[in-house]
C-alpha cells in the first residue's frame, strides 16, 4: 500500500511561483516521435483533443521513487474537468482528481477497495491555486494553499505492497475506463497547470499533441473567441416551451467584440436568426428570416427572447430599447422548428458545424433558459476556450 499512496501523494503538492506564462513550451522530440517537455512546463489543459485522453503522460519506475511528494498550481474559472491521474499495475490501481461543481474531487481504487471524496473549498475562481497531498499513514491529505482541504483514509484487507512495476502520470485525462470512475464528471477542463513536481522526477513527460498550446498570463471569467471557430449545440438539449419562449442572454462589453454571437438554423440548413457586432459600424445587427434590425453596440447585455409568433431582443434589461423581430418562422410548427435547430455561439452556422463571421471577443457570460451555458458541452472549435478569456 505504501507505495501506492506515495504514487499518489505525490502527484498533488501545488507551489507557487511566478512564471511568465507566455513563452512557447519547449518541447523536444522522442525517438518515438512523440513531444517531450519537463514536468514543470505550463500546461494548458484545455487543449483539443479526445476529452478522456491525458495531454501529457509519463511514467516511471517505482522502485526509483524516493520522494512522497508532488506539487503544481492550477488555475481555472471551469467548475468541471480532469486534473490529474496516476496509476500503478496497469492501472489495476489508480488515483484521479478532477474538479466537481468547482469543488476538488478524488478518487481512489486500490485493490478492493474504491473511494471518492470531494468538499472543501472551490477552486474554481481563475486564481493560482497551492495544493499539497501527503500520505500519512493510511490517510490521503489534500491542502488547498497550505490549508486542510480533502482527507481521505483507506484500509484494504489485503497488504500486499507494490513495490516493483510501473508508474503512470498523466494531466488532464485518465488512462482507464470512465466507467471505472464513482463519480462521473465532464473531463474537459479550461485550466492551466504550472511549475509541477512530481515525486521529486525529473523525468521528462510525453506530450500527446503536435504542440502545446499557452495559458494567458491573466484571465478573467468567460468564454473567449478568437474569430477562428464556434460552439454548436442542439437545441433539443435545452427545454424549450412555447409559453416561456426560449431565452438565450448575452453578457459581455459588446463595444470590445466584431462578428456573429448568436446564429440559429432549422434542421432544414435555413438560417432563423442571427445576432452580430459589427465593430466598423459600432452596431449590433439582429436578423430574423423577415427583418433586420442594427442598434448602437454600447451595452453590456442582451437578452433575446424567441416567442411563438415574434423575437425579443432586449439590451441592458432597458424596455425603452426593446427591440422586437416578427416573421422569425411563418408556419405554426415554429416551436418543433426551434426545438429541432441548431444553435451556435460565435459564429454564423454553414455547412455541417463549420462556419463563418466568427466572433472576436469574450462572452462574460452566456444564459439559456435562464441557466449558465457550459460551452464545454458543445462541439467547439479548439480556439474557443469555454471558461476564461484573457485579461
Ligand atoms: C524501468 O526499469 C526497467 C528494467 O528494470 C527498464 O528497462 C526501464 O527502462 C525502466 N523504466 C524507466 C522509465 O526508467
Ligand atoms: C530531489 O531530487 C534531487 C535531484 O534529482 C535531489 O538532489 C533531492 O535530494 C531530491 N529531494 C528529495 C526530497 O528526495
Ligand atoms: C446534434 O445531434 C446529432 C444527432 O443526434 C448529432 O449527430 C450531432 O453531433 C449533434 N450536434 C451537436 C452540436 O451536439
Ligand atoms: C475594433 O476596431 C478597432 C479600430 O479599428 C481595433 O483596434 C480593434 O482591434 C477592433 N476590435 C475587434 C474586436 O475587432
Amino acid at each position: 500500500m505504501a507505495m501506492f499512496w506515495k504514487m499518489v501523494a505525490g502527484g498533488l503538492l501545488f507551489t507557487v511561483g511566478l512564471a511568465l506564462l507566455w513563452g512557447q513550451v519547449e518541447g523536444q522530440r522522442t525517438g518515438r516521435d512523440k513531444k517531450e517537455v519537463a514536468g514543470d512546463s505550463i500546461i494548458y489543459l484545455g487543449q483539443e483533443r479526445d476529452p478522456w485522453r491525458p495531454l501529457i503522460r509519463t511514467t516511471a519506475n517505482l522502485s526509483e521513487i524516493t520522494n512522497i511528494k508532488s506539487s503544481f498550481h492550477f488555475r481555472t474559472f471551469d467548475p468541471e474537468g480532469a486534473i490529474f491521474y496516476g496509476d500503478t499495475k496497469n492501472g489495476e490501481d489508480w488515483f484521479v482528481l478532477s474538479l466537481r461543481d468547482g469543488f476538488p474531487l478524488m478518487q481512489i481504487s486500490k485493490e478492493d477497495v474504491l473511494v471518492s471524496v470531494t468538499g472543501g473549498l472551490k477552486l474554481n475562481d481563475g486564481k493560482w491555486h497551492t495544493l499539497e497531498v501527503s500520505n500519512e499513514g493510511k490517510f490521503v491529505i489534500l491542502l488547498v494553499d497550505g490549508l486542510s482541504g480533502l482527507e481521505v483514509g483507506m484500509q484494504s484487507k489485503q497488504t500486499q505492497e507494490v513495490i516493483s512495476g510501473e508508474l503512470r502520470l498523466a494531466l488532464g485525462g485518465i488512462l482507464i475506463d470512465k466507467d471505472k470512475l464513482i463519480v462521473q464528471f465532464e473531463p474537459q477542463m479550461d485550466g492551466c497547470v504550472r511549475e509541477g513536481s512530481w515525486l521529486n522526477l525529473s523525468i521528462p513527460w510525453e506530450v500527446e499533441a503536435e504542440e502545446l498550446w499557452l495559458c494567458y498570463q491573466n484571465i478573467q471569467p468567460g468564454s473567449y473567441f478568437a474569430g477562428k471557430g464556434l460552439a454548436v449545440f442542439n437545441t433539443s438539449v435545452f427545454s424549450i416551451d412555447e409559453d416561456r419562449g426560449f431565452r438565450v442572454e448575452f453578457w459581455g462589453d459588446f463595444s470590445q467584440m466584431d462578428g456573429t454571437i448568436l446564429s440559429v438554423k432549422s434542421s432544414q440548413d435555413e438560417l432563423l436568426f442571427t445576432a452580430a457586432v459589427s465593430n466598423s459600424t459600432k452596431e449590433v445587427i439582429v436578423t430574423s428570416k423577415a427583418e433586420k434590425i442594427a442598434v448602437k453596440n454600447s451595452f453590456k447585455r442582451l437578452l433575446i427572447t424567441f416567442l411563438k409568433d415574434l423575437v425579443k431582443v432586449l439590451p441592458d434589461e432597458d424596455e425603452s430599447k426593446l427591440i422586437t423581430l416578427a416573421g422569425v418562422v411563418s408556419d405554426p410548427g415554429y416551436f418543433t422548428t426551434l426545438r429541432e435547430a441548431q444553435l451556435a455561439i460565435g459564429g454564423l452556422l454553414g455547412e455541417g458545424i463549420g462556419g463563418s463571421h466568427f466572433l472576436t471577443g469574450c462572452l462574460q457570460k452566456i444564459q439559456v433558459q435562464g441557466k449558465d451555458l457550459d460551452l464545454d458541452l458543445s462541439v467547439k472549435h479548439m480556439s474557443v476556450s469555454s471558461h476564461s478569456c484573457p485579461a
